[in-house]
């Protein structure tokens, strides 16, 4: 059954009160709820029906009478009093054999939940969507030594806790965790001097790990308050981390709960990357506080309102805590690998989407990060001051309410005096549109003539032209820049922009800073796109510059034979070797464009990707940079030595990261003797790992890989490291092979979302090895996919958008891709997630 955005209902009741008994055992949890309804005079009439789901009912009452209400698998109706009324439930659950995740489960012994979307329906019968807003108290009774709720501790005594949280919130941000757990504890002053206590909840053994989260925790409050103004709003602020979850962490108030590859860090097991993605995290959940919780989504089609807002604002604070130009690049690297392929294929589906089977379906790359990039395209729209005005305005406006994309739209509109009904189509239309250009240059004035056209959706045949932000800068012959970015909005499928003034022909860098999420089809001379990769300004489009070269040359090298393109490779050593910049954003510019992002290339200009020939030509051409470069190498390695203790700042990981990228070059020239010494002399995970990642490459990793599986089999999440880095990094003949022989290994505990993914989404990022001839990479995860429907349809679920380009390929893997995905749709009881997912992916 499909849910419509266009048939959004209030519900006929609302909740003043909440309160919560929890009684905790494996098999046997009973939880009563007494809640105060009373009737919505806003909603129309309807039945009394409550969400429910995998519950034992026990009993029911009405002010204090037992009641017999009708019970579906859904949930129950029952007859109700005219006004208000005291409504009373007890239920038994199973966290225990809960390993779906959502609701009440366990996790090494350990109770937590997960309710967000729709969870809470099964941990007692509840209005369970986001509009319906309450106060709740929550008392949990059990053995455990800690038991933690949403909001502020009441009380406790032997054997029970009570919490009470007093901000009214949608059921979807309940939560609750009981364990043996100890805590990292913090403290915090807010900007009106509001003492708040912090913790982070770790399982014993993993306090260590926890310092770096602290303090990025800390930063976000402090942040937020100086940025957006916004102070936290309780005595309390607990995170937890737990080791199995579907997804990275949960923002619900007060109690963060957090996947613990999300939140746990430490140099000897963490890369530098894992610290960035852990500040970012916990920053994003921070920040939901305010843009999620204080205002929430009136329905879940308003998704984005919360996610790509608070992405945005956690994209802001990893640009100021490190660089903003970098944290771009990566940004945009991201979007082009999951959303681009997600807005081109079966899977398109617009920033709000307007129908669903499965909700957990939507938390895309299409609703978080193009919803962000929206946000980003509104604030260029209308400058940074009328972006903050707004965004006050929307916080004092929307202060406790279940919130639209209408009413933040209106927020500007009526901050700034701008009609948004065209630029309201970025919410609305799926797909990425096409930006091509043209340039004509005359009497000293040069005008650039743009057209844009958004190719057909699933469900959307015709499109209309959106709203773009074009950046653009110009830059005379001889590198100066002569029009600094200037903001060009483009409203129309064509549109012109003159330049007046200029005394030569310039050179156009244009959509600077990726100011619009499209892609642009543009004729550049090779010659042009060396000259910006020398000069321009904007560092996101010197990267774009030697990106596109780097495109170009491997698709001449696909399609053509060609050989490497030195002229580009010479161009880029000048960057390269340049001290002054940014060792980060050198790292970046020595990487080459995945495989995936050249097959959506070469498919989109109408040639057959062939996974083998372009693995093939990204070979070549990082043995070329390799050779040219040889006598640079050892030079830059040891130009980027950290001396100084570790510390994961921008600075060292930025080095570290420029000599790890230099380091896979030089591996092959050396067959990974380097590499080895890297790997035996490393003190930190980002060197261990990166080493042991050459080797890979470099088939010479046995006495490595046994050596680091000695060090950290008894951690959990780098033993995943372990086991994701063998499958991704090697050879394509390899990828399939290994991990069908990881998943038979005692270790490989499938039912934990982490490990799972370690092999099989290792196995999907394995351009060439996934998608090996003879269908064993297909055949191994549809395998494991249905075996994993049936004990957790959200994260099988998610994986299926591996085949989402499953169209794109040859005949043969068209076929044998389609045979694998009938085969997961005919299973017997496939979960709705999975087949909401494989119907549209065939369709
Ligand atoms: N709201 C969470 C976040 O973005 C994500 C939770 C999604 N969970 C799910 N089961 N779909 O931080
Ligand atoms: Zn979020």
């Amino acid at each position: 059954q499909t849910t419509y955005l266009s048939d959004y209902t209030p519900f006929g009741w609302q909740v003043a009160d909440v309160h919560l008994t929890v009684k905790l055992a494996p098999k046997a949890t009973r939880v009563v709820s007494r809640i105060h309804f009373q009737p919505n005079p806003n909603a129309p009439a309807q039945d009394f029906f409550l969400h429910g789901e995998e519950l034992k009912l026990i009993r029911a009452a009405i002010d204090g009478t037992e009641v017999n209400p009708e019970l579906t698998p859904q949930g129950l109706r029952c007859d109700v009093p005219s006004g208000p009324f005291l409504w009373e439930t007890e239920v038994e659950i199973a966290p225990a054999e809960n390993t779906a995740l959502e609701g009440l489960y366990m996790s090494n012994g350990m109770y937590c939940t997960q309710c967000e979307a729709e969870g809470f329906r099964k941990i007692t019968y509840y209005p369970d969507r986001p509009d319906v807003m309450a106060t709740f108290t929550v008392r949990i009774e059990g053995d455990t030594p800690v038991k933690l709720s949403n909001g502020n501790p009441t009380d406790s005594g032997e054997g029970w806790a009570e919490w009470h949280d007093p901000w009214p919130k949608p059921a979807y941000l309940f939560a609750l965790v009981a364990g043996d757990l100890v805590n990292h504890p913090g403290a915090f002053t807010t900007m009106s001097g509001k003492e708040v206590e912090l913790n982070i909840w770790v399982r014993p053994g993993d306090e260590g790990k926890c310092a770096f989260g602290m303090e990025a925790l800390k930063a976000s409050m402090t942040w937020d308050e100086e940025v957006y103004g916004r102070e936290y709003d309780l005595d309390i602020f607990n995170i937890v981390a737990v080791d199995d979850f579907n997804m990275g962490a949960m923002e619900n108030k007060g109690l963060n709960i957090f996947n613990s590859s999300c939140v746990l860090a430490s140099p000897e097991t963490s890369t530098d990357a894992n610290f960035e993605r852990i500040e970012a995290i916990i920053a994003h959940e921070y920040f939901h506080n305010w843009t999620g919780n204080r205002i929430t989504c009136r329905d879940w089609f308003q998704l984005c309102l919360k996610e790509g807002l608070t992405v945005y604002r956690d994209s802001q604070f990893t640009s100021d805590m490190r660089s903003a130009e970098v944290k771009r690049i990566s940004d945009v690297i991201d979007l082009r690998a999951r959303q681009f392929p997600e807005d081109q294929g079966p899977l398109s589906h617009p920033v709000r989407p307007e129908s669903f089977q499965e909700i957990n379906n939507f938390y895309t790359a299409t609703v978080y990060e193009k919803g962000a990039e929206v946000i980003g395209m509104l604030k260029r729209l209308v400058g940074d001051e009328a972006y903050g005005k707004a965004l006050d305005l929307y916080f004092e406006r929307h202060d406790g309410d279940a919130a639209t994309i209408e009413d933040w739209l209106r927020v500007f509109e009526d901050s700034t005096g701008r009609d948004l009904s065209q630029f309201k189509r970025w919410y609305s239309q799926s797909g990425t549109p096409h930006l091509s250009i043209s340039e004509d240059y005359a009497d000293g004035t040069f005008t650039l003539t743009f057209k844009q056209e958004t190719p057909p959706t699933p469900g959307q045949s015709d499109k209309a032209p959106q709203v773009l932000p074009i950046a653009v800068g110009l830059l005379n012959p001889n590198g100066d820049e002569v029009v600094p970015t200037t903001v060009l909005e483009m409203t129309d499928a064509e549109q012109s922009f003159s330049f007046e003034g200029l005394s030569a022909k310039p050179v156009a860098s244009i959509l600077r800073g990726f100011s619009a999420p499209v892609v642009l089809d543009r004729e550049t001379l090779a010659e042009e796109k060396r000259f910006l990769l020398a000069h321009d300004t904007d560092a996101f489009n010197r990267w774009e510059a030697s990106r596109d070269l780097a495109r170009g040359c491997l698709f001449d090298m696909v399609t053509e034979g060609a050989g490497p393109d030195m002229a580009w490779i010479d161009a880029l050593e000048q960057v390269i070797r340049d001290g002054d910049l940014d060792p980060a954003f050198r790292a970046l510019m020595l990487a080459l464009p995945t495989q995936s992002e050249l097959a959506q290339m070469l498919h989109a200009k109408g040639v057959t990707p062939d996974p083998d020939a372009i693995h093939a030509a990204a070979e070549t051409l990082r043995n070329a940079m390799a050779e040219r470069w040889s006598s640079l190498l050892p030079e830059l390695m040891a130009a980027t030595r950290v001396t100084e203790g570790y510390s994961p700042d921008a600075k060292q990981s930025g080095k570290r990261a420029l000599g790890n990228a230099v380091l896979s070059l030089q591996t092959r020239l050396d067959g990974g003797k380097a590499a080895q010494a890297q790997f035996d002399a490393a003190d930190n995970m980002t060197m261990q790992l990166s080493a042991l990642s050459c080797l890979i490459s470099a088939g010479a990793e046995d006495a490595a890989l046994a050596a680091f599986e000695r060090q950290w089999k008894d951690d959990r999440l780098v033993m995943d490291k372990w086991f994701a880095l063998q499958v991704a990094a090697t050879k394509p003949e390899s990828a399939a092979p290994r991990a069908e022989a990881l998943t038979k290994r005692p270790d490989f505990d499938w039912k934990n979302p982490n490990r799972f993914r370690a092999v099989m989404g290792s196995l999907a990022m394995n351009h060439a090895g996934f998608h090996a001839k003879d269908g064993s990479g297909y055949r191994l995860l549809a395998e494991w996919l249905i075996k994993l429907d049936g004990k957790n349809p959200q994260t099988a679920a998610r994986m299926c958008s591996v085949f989402q380009t499953w169209t794109r390929y040859d005949a043969g893997r068209q076929a044998l891709m389609k045979a694998e995905l009938e085969r997961i749709a005919a299973k017997p009881d496939l979960s709705r997630d999975v087949s909401e997912m494989v119907g549209r992916l065939l369709s």
